[in-house]
């Protein structure tokens, strides 16, 4: 029998010989094992000291480290850790969550179906979409309208939807039924042919949909802003302008809201920051922060009407409304709550948006900076003025601002994002932008770092 690792020696060789991480080469021998967190704060194996300016993956609203989460936690488990919420069965914590979550949503988004993380929500999303159409009688709406540029997780079906041909290469064949629409970028005009990005984005949708027949379409899937692209932020008419068609077509919006849920924009939903009244929203990440694996479907009355009739809803997880995973979603929005951090996320990320254009702004490399609330890209450029896309050379930039500095960035494409917690102070906000500022001002436009 092999010995516990403990060194962070042995902890790295460990992790080497047993852990396949996403998107990491068997090559790579560094390894950065994280041990603690508290704040924006965490602390790897050998000690050393980090600021996450990503929130993880984007999630952690709170920040990391907070005892009364743990003890919410504590708590649900030694009074029930689990049962089913198949059929007739349920729990006081999912009831309580669910009552939560219809309260804070949409109007009209009355009903919630739980799962634990976003790509299961988003293979349920389009089950729904598909199945409601067909319990109406309205058998041929299979299709699903996506856009490039889109990431919608892994599953099979959001995975189609998904718009990045390396998602799908080598895992062919996808989800049939899929149709791949332009993103709305405003900065990449090119895109639009000189014309208004959203007339363009308007007329590519409805040609799509006669192309296709509006009687096969069952569903649009979209992020609100879509995060792997880029944070890219659509103009402010794009979705209300997309629902009218989808509305007059009789197809569902389904809003992908994993990312930007839970107060990441500044409100509770991006669908109440844009306007827009989906048929669904898909949540995950921030609505529990990451302290444990939690997802919910906020879904319209009149979509759950027609899946609840006759048998119900002919799909379910293991772990639907699991106790424990919604005490500690009760927890984290009452923080977000108690502590007022919708408000926060609005203000500490104006302040983050305004530092990285006082630090950041002059540096020829540097593009377009965006951002809603606490979702920031800094688009990279080879040119300000043809905006040609800064080539992405070895070593990663994120990689090198981390070695270099401690701070935890990431990249999309060519844009370098930001999503931290929203309990983020300044002095962090200036630390993060410093240290972004110390590796940019020597990135050539050949995409190399001088030294
Ligand atoms: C918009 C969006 N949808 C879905 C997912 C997938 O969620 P998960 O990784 O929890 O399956 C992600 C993950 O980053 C995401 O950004």
């Amino acid at each position: 029998m092999s010995r516990t690792p403990t060194t962070p020696a042995e902890l790295a060789a460990a992790d080497r010989a047993r852990i396949i991480h996403p998107y990491l080469p068997g090559s790579a021998e560094e390894r950065v094992i994280m041990t603690e967190g508290s704040g924006l704060r965490l602390t790897d194996a050998e000690g050393r000291s980090y600021l996450d300016a990503t929130g993880g993956l984007w999630l952690a609203q709170i920040g990391h480290g907070r005892e009364e989460v743990a003890r919410a936690a504590y708590e649900q488990m030694a009074k029930l850790e689990y049962f089913t919420s198949f059929w007739e069965f349920s729990n006081d914590r999912a009831i309580e969550l669910a009552t939560k979550l219809t309260s804070i949503a949409p109007e009209g988004l009355g009903h919630v179906y739980f799962t634990s993380g976003g790509s299961e929500g988003n293979e349920a999303a389009i089950k729904m979409a598909r199945y409601y159409h067909h319990r109406r009688g309205d058998t041929n709406r299979t299709w699903i309208l996506a856009r490039h540029k889109a990431y919608h997780g892994i599953g099979y079906g959001g995975g189609s939807a998904t718009g990045f041909p390396v998602y799908h290469e080598g895992f062919a064949p996808m989800m049939p039924h899929v149709s791949h629409l332009t993103p709305p970028w405003p900065y990449r005009s090119e895109l639009y042919n000189g014309e208004d990005p959203t007339d363009f984005l308007i007329a590519e949708l409805e040609q799509r949909i006669a192309e296709i027949g509006p009687g096969n379409i069952a569903a649009m899937i979209g992020e609100p802003i879509m995060g792997v692209g880029g944070m890219l932020v659509p103009p402010a008419d794009y979705w209300p302008r997309v629902r009218e068609v989808l509305d007059r077509h009789g197809i569902l919006l389904i809003l992908d809201e994993v990312v930007t849920a839970y107060g990441r924009t500044g409100s509770w939903f991006a669908a109440q920051h844009f306007g827009v009244r989906p048929d669904i929203i898909v949540t995950a990440k921030g609505i529990t922060s990451g302290y444990i694996p939690l997802g919910a479907l906020l879904v319209g009355d009149h979509v759950a009407e027609v899946l609840l009739r006759d048998h119900g809803f002919p799909m379910g997880y293991t772990y639907n409304g699991h106790p424990v995973a919604c005490a500690v979603a009760l927890e984290n929005l009452a923080i977000i709550e108690r502590e007022g951090l919708l408000a926060r996320a609005t203000e500490i990320g104006g302040y983050l948006h305004r530092e990285l254009t006082a630090q950041l702004g002059d540096l020829p490399v540097v593009g377009e900076i965006r951002s809603v609330g606490m979702m920031l890209a800094v688009e990279l450029v080879a040119d300000r003025a043809t905006r040609e896309p800064l080539p992405m050379l070895q070593p990663l930039l994120p990689d090198v601002i981390r070695r270099e500095t401690g701070v935890i960035v990431r990249d999309c494409a060519h844009s370098l994002v930001l999503s931290p917690a929203l309990i983020m102070t300044e002095a962090e906000a200036k630390e993060a932008v410093a240290a972004m500022r110390q590796v940019l001002e020597r990135v050539t436009p050949a995409g190399e770092l001088r030294d």
